[in-house]
């Protein structure tokens, strides 16, 4: 169901988070969650509550139609594969020098419901039948063209219905197999260092994974070594192997997790350098919040 965008209080947040970024300080803020990339912020009002996800800031106009284009098509190819997506809207605000300030928005849903959470507090057989949904969902969705981010703290269950929460970087690549996503300006939270290796190098290899069935499972799988929820990777994998042609095994599901957790790692140490350098050596802002640091 649709909604409005709360203008005025959107206006009111972004403020705070300028404020926290020029303090260096994001105490002040409602943090609802986070990913590898970002925080997740909480924004309440009278007609409730909503999820806001900050974009990069985008240096002009163009890049950010295009940017909300894409979202578009992204969500529509989403919907049309019979997949349940958190209505999103997108919120943008001017800043000097012609550059915007986005938000993706959705209404806050129930954390409880947050299928990462889940798996913790219901039982294996729950799991199961979530996990068989799950399957059903991925298979009906992804393809060479259209991908999935489609970790277990992407999904909300309500009701018997998976809905799906991580929509900001829209997955779809064009006929030649090349990234649809402003990747550049997507990584522009990578420090300098990282960032022409990343995009050259890693980013194929970051993003084929979301285009393939096998690889949105191996993903979401090594995952689980993440949300210390290990245990429940075999009866996964049985269930899993019976839907794919190359099966997957439990070595390759850690070795991925390995390899996955020290590319994130890496990735985070390097940020926090590079926000250490603005700080305190150039003594400028850091332009982004980062999300609090993992236990790999
Ligand atoms: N609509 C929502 N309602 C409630 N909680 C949400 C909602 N959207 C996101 N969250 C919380 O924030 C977390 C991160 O959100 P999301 O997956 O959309 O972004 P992300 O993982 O930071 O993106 P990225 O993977 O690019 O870093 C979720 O796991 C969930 O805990
Ligand atoms: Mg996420």
């Amino acid at each position: 169901m649709s909604f409005t965008v709360p203008h005025d209080e959107l206006g009111h947040l972004e403020k705070q988070v300028q404020a926290a970024l020029r303090t260096a300080d994001d105490s002040s803020l409602d943090i609802l969650g986070h990913g590898e990339v970002t925080l997740v912020l909480r924004l309440r009002t009278d007609h409730g509550a909503y999820a806001c996800k900050r974009l990069p800031v985008f240096p002009d106009r163009a890049r950010f139609e295009r940017y909300r284009r894409s979202l578009d098509e992204y969500l529509r190819r989403l919907t049309d594969s019979g997949l349940n997506v958190a209505d999103t809207q997108v919120w943008h605000t001017h800043r000097p020098a012609g550059r915007i300030v986005a938000y993706c928005v959705q209404r806050e849903l129930p954390e409880r419901r947050l299928c990462s959470r889940l798996l913790h507090t219901e039982d294996e057989t729950w799991a199961k039948d979530f996990f068989s949904r799950f399957l059903d969902q991925v298979d009906r969705t992804v393809s060479p063209s259209l991908g999935l981010d489609a970790q277990a703290s992407n999904w909300i269950d309500m009701g018997g219905e998976l809905t799906y929460l991580d929509v900001t970087s829209p997955l779809m690549r064009d006929d030649k197999g090349r990234e649809k996503l402003d990747v550049r300006l997507f990584f522009t939270s990578l420090p300098w260092v990282l960032r022409d290796a990343v995009r050259l190098s890693l980013s194929k290899s970051i993003f084929d994974k979301f285009y393939g069935t096998r690889g949105v499972l191996l993903d979401f799988l090594g995952n689980l070594h993440k949300e210390r929820l290990d245990s429940l990777i075999p009866a996964f994998l049985d269930q899993a192997n019976g839907r794919l042609t190359e099966p997957i095994t439990a070595e390759e599901v850690a070795a991925y997790y390995r390899d996955d957790a020290r590319m994130w790692e890496l990735i985070q140490r390097l940020r926090k350098a590079d926000r250490f350098w603005h700080l305190k050596v150039l003594r400028r802002p850091y332009p982004f919040l980062l999300p609090p640091p993992v236990d790999r």
